[in-house]
């Protein structure tokens, strides 16, 4: 899909973009709380430049929230579209090729981070919005455009912001763009994503580091304690081994599996497409369903001795690893937080101390594909694409929908506009711009169809 956008255009909207993603929003770090609320006041900046009627941003006990909003006729629906400003760490900042906060372009992608997740994503509505109105003067829907600040670091404010207004932020339909397409050319629509358990482990031996010679073989070693416990998390066909952890899992129906299996997802390609020499799906289920469709648990970061050049004798006085399951229906967060401290305490060696800090908690999201909001965004993909969209899972995070689903009653379009090769959380992350001019499009076009019912 090529974009209806002019040149003229195109370049104005890309400036906007550039200048949001030179903004280090990051959320998970006090040192940036400043670019934290310039990221927010830039977001109405251009919602103001867009011409919304109304436009504020909310302070909050964490980070701000930016609201949007253009009503045009109490005959229409009201969609309320989500996004957010802030944006991961840049770290390691050395395997960037371009400073992550210089927004580059090489070879049709622009580099930034935020640039697909989700600066480069959200700002598809505010542009489509901008362009409807310079068009034709006025929108085919009445419209509210939430933008947080706090999506990376779990959330927390946004619902208490809900339940604070309600009234303010009803509405028919919730639009998320803020995952990505099937493929190239290829839209999706997402019915479910994972949840998500975060814990830190930390453990402590002796009272400081020490001589691995003059103590080693007497004296714990957390590192070696810790290598026990992860070490005991999965099974060699893929499969998790924290007791209970299958219980609750439903499992997917026949014609979904079959569904995917007409995907034609081949594992290989998704081994090369990250660069990986093989796969690890769970033993019975393929590449595309053990990414999206059932749980595992991770190792999201390690920490023991020494780590420097060259070789230290040392003997660690502690070892730390973050570790998060990625939950599905109808798994409990909190019961899977129990159930992996209780499986970490009964391997770790009482020679230990153990300590497990529990930082984030949050359901899966599972709707069906036959809401009239979906079916609605399907004709938008056919009518723009001249095909059908992709019905998939998707194996992230966001876990605010649910929060939209309970307190305003929202059915949710999750419609992604990047591709799942950007580099999201990653060094390098890009935007393709022929996808942010065909994502104006696309938003256009939901929302016309989104107004038809
Ligand atoms: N946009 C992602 C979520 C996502 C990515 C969904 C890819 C589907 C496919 C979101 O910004 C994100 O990164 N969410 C976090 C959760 C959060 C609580 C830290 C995640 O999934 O790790
Ligand atoms: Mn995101
Ligand atoms: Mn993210």
């Amino acid at each position: 899909m090529k974009s209806q956008l002019s040149q003229p255009r195109r370049e104005a909207y890309l400036k906007d973009l550039e200048t949001l993603l030179r903004i280090p929003s990051v959320s998970t770090d006090p040192r940036w709380r400043g670019e934290i609320q310039n990221g927010a006041e830039e977001t109405a900046r251009q919602m103001r430049q867009a011409g919304f009627q109304t436009v504020e941003i909310f302070s909050t006990a964490g980070h701000p929230i930016v609201l949007g909003e253009y009503f045009v006729s109490a005959d229409l629906p009201t969609v309320l579209v989500y996004g957010h400003y802030d944006v991961q760490p840049e770290d390691p900042i050395e395997l960037w090729e371009s400073p992550p906060f210089e927004p580059t372009l090489r070879d049709g992608k622009l580099y930034a981070r935020g640039a697909t997740d989700d600066k480069g994503q959200f700002l598809c509505h505010v542009k489509a919005v901008q362009t409807l109105l310079e068009d034709e003067g006025t929108l085919p829907i009445n419209l509210k455009v939430l933008i947080e600040g706090e999506e990376e670091v779990g959330s927390g404010s946004l619902a208490p912001f809900l339940l604070e207004h309600k009234e303010r932020l009803k509405a028919d339909i919730l639009v998320i763009s803020d995952t990505a397409m099937y493929g190239p050319d290829q839209p999706s629509l997402i019915y479910g994503l994972r949840g998500l358990t975060y814990h830190q482990i930390e453990l402590r031996g002796a009272a400081s580091d020490l001589h691995s010679g003059y103590f080693g073989g007497a004296v714990p070693n957390p590192a070696d304690a810790l290598t026990k416990i992860l070490g005991s998390l999965r099974d060699a066909q893929g499969r998790v081994t924290i007791p209970g952890f299958y219980d609750k899992v439903r499992e997917m129906s026949p014609s979904e599996r079959e569904a995917y299996a007409a995907l034609g997802f081949q594992n290989e390609h998704l081994a090369k497409a990250v660069g990986a020499p093989s796969l690890t799906p769970e033993e019975g289920y393929s590449g595309l369903e053990s990414r999206t469709a059932r749980p595992t648990v991770e190792i999201n970061g390690l920490l023991a001795g020494y780590t420097g050049p060259g070789a230290k004798t040392v003997l660690p006085a502690t070892a730390m690893a973050k570790l998060s399951c990625r939950i599905v229906p109808d798994q409990e967060p909190e019961e899977i937080s129990r159930l992996l401290e209780a499986h970490i305490r009964a391997i770790c060696p009482p020679s230990v101390t153990c300590e497990v800090t529990h930082m984030q908690a949050s359901p899966a999201w599972l709707t069906s594909t036959d809401n009239p909001a979906i079916q609605a965004a399907s004709k938008a993909i056919r009518r723009l694409y001249e095909k059908d969209p992709v019905f998939v899972r998707e194996g992230g995070s966001i876990p605010i929908v649910l929060n939209f689903q309970e307190i305003l009653g929202l059915p949710a379009v999750l419609m992604g506009l990047g591709q799942s090769d950007e580099n999201l959380h990653a060094p390098n992350e890009f935007f393709r711009v022929e996808n942010f001019y065909a994502g104006i499009d696309l938003v256009i076009e939901l929302y016309r169809a989104l107004a038809e019912g």
